[in-house]
C-alpha cells in the first residue's frame, strides 16, 4: 500500500479557467492522483466527459478508484492528444512535472533526498532508466543534458565526474551515488538549493522527453479545443513555463505569410487569458506549490490550415463558415459530444 500523497496545487483555480460548458468533454493530461480530475468530475454535468491521461502506472490504480461512468484514464503518454478528432475537447489541463508520491518514494529513483535505485521514469514499464542512460552516454551528451535542461554552470565538471567514476568502479546505480558525485562537482551553492537539484532535474527531464512531449502536446491540443475551449497549463521551472508562454503567445499572433506579406494576416488560433501564481496562503500550505506558475488561453474560431487537410469525410464533418469580420474560415457551433475512444469508468 502506497502511502505517499499529492496536494493538488492550483485546484479552484485551474478548474475555475478550464470549465466553460459542464456537459461537454474535457482531458485531463496529468491524472496523478486525481486531485484536479475529481474537482473537474464534481463540476461536470450527466452529459460531461473527462478522459485522463498518465504515464504512471501507480496513477492508473488511483484512477480505478473513481466510479464514474463520465470518466476514464488512458496509460499513455499526454502526445496521445493527437488522435482526438480536431475541433472536439472543450478544455485541456496539463498539470506538468512529477507527483509528489514520484518524488518522495525513495523507490522511484527520483529524489536526491532519499536513496534509491537511480530510475526517474514515471513510466517505469517502458524506456531506459537514469541509471542505464548514464551508463552508456558519453561525456558530451551528459554535459549538454546538464547544461541545457538543469542550466547548470557546472554541467562540464558534474559530466566528467560522472565518467571518471563509471571508468574507476562501474556505473552509477543510486541516487544517492549521483547526488554525492554532483555535490563534489559543484564549486558554489546557491543559497537554500541542494547542489544535486539542477542535475536531477536535468536527467529526469532528459529520461522522460518531457520538454518533446510537451512541445508535440501543446501543438495537438490546439488542433483538437473547439472553439472557446481552455488550454490550462501549470508548469514548476522556468524551460516549461517559457515553452508554454512562448508557444502561447506565437498562437495568440496572427502568423505572416512569408510569401505575401502586405497581405491581411490570418487570425490567430489563440487568445491569452491569464497568468496565475499560487496565493501566499497556499505557498504556505504546500511549499511545493511556490514555482507554479498557470497560463490559460482560449481557442479561437480559427480553423489551423493543417486541420483542414485532416477533417473527416465530407457529408460527416461539420461545415465552415464565413467570419464576416476576417474572412476567415472558421468552426460551426461546437458539435455535440464525441465519445472517441471513451471507455467509461475503466482504468485500461
Ligand atoms: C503534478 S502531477 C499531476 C497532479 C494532478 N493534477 C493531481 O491533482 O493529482 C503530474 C503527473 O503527470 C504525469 N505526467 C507527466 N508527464 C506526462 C506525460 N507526458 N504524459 C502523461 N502523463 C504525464 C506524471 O506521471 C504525474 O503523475
Amino acid at each position: 500500500m502506497n502511502t505517499w500523497s499529492h496536494t493538488t496545487v492550483l485546484l479552484d483555480e485551474a478548474v475555475d479557467a478550464l470549465i466553460t460548458q459542464p456537459q461537454a468533454h474535457y482531458v485531463d493530461a496529468t491524472f496523478g492522483r486525481g486531485g484536479h480530475a475529481r474537482q473537474i468530475l464534481s463540476r461536470l454535468g450527466a452529459d460531461g466527459r473527462l478522459t485522463a491521461y498518465d504515464k504512471d502506472p501507480e496513477a492508473l490504480t488511483e484512477a480505478a478508484r473513481i466510479a464514474d461512468a463520465r470518466f476514464a484514464i488512458r496509460h499513455q503518454s499526454f502526445t496521445a492528444l493527437a488522435e482526438w478528432p480536431a475541433g472536439t475537447l472543450a478544455g485541456v489541463l496539463m498539470d506538468l512535472g512529477v507527483s509528489s508520491p514520484q518524488i518522495d518514494n525513495p523507490a522511484r529513483g527520483f529524489s536526491f533526498r532519499a536513496d534509491g535505485p537511480l530510475d526517474m521514469r514515471m513510466d517505469p514499464t517502458r524506456g531506459m532508466s537514469a541509471a542505464e542512460w548514464l551508463s552508456r552516454a558519453d561525456q558530451r551528451q551528459i554535459a549538454e543534458v546538464i547544461r541545457d535542461y538543469g542550466e547548470e554552470r557546472f554541467a562540464l565538471a558534474i559530466a566528467k565526474a560522472i565518467v571518471a567514476r563509471r571508468q574507476e568502479r562501474g556505473a552509477l546505480a543510486s541516487t544517492a551515488e549521483l547526488a554525492s558525485i554532483v555535490a563534489g562537482a559543484v564549486k558554489t551553492r546557491e543559497p537554500g538549493q541542494d547542489p544535486a537539484t539542477r542535475t536531477f532535474q536535468a536527467v529526469r527531464i532528459f529520461v522522460n522527453a518531457e520538454l518533446e512531449e510537451l512541445e508535440q502536446a501543446l501543438k495537438a491540443s490546439v488542433r483538437v479545443l473547439q472553439p472557446g475551449g481552455r488550454l490550462v497549463v501549470i508548469s514548476f521551472h522556468s524551460l516549461e513555463d517559457r515553452m508554454v508562454k512562448r508557444f502561447m503567445a506565437r498562437h495568440a499572433r496572427a502568423p505572416v505569410d512569408r510569401r505575401a506579406p502586405f497581405a491581411e494576416p490570418a487570425p490567430a488560433l489563440l487568445r491569452v487569458l491569464a497568468r496565475v501564481r499560487p496565493s501566499a496562503e497556499e505557498i504556505a500550505a504546500n511549499p511545493r506549490a511556490r514555482s507554479a506558475i498557470m497560463r490559460v488561453a482560449e481557442r479561437t474560431d480559427v480553423i489551423p490550415p493543417e486541420a483542414l487537410s485532416r477533417l473527416p469525410p465530407r457529408g460527416t464533418r461539420p461545415v465552415a463558415r464565413e467570419t464576416p469580420a476576417t474572412g476567415a474560415r472558421a468552426w460551426p457551433a461546437p458539435r455535440p459530444l464525441d465519445s472517441f475512444g471513451f471507455m467509461p469508468g475503466s482504468a485500461s
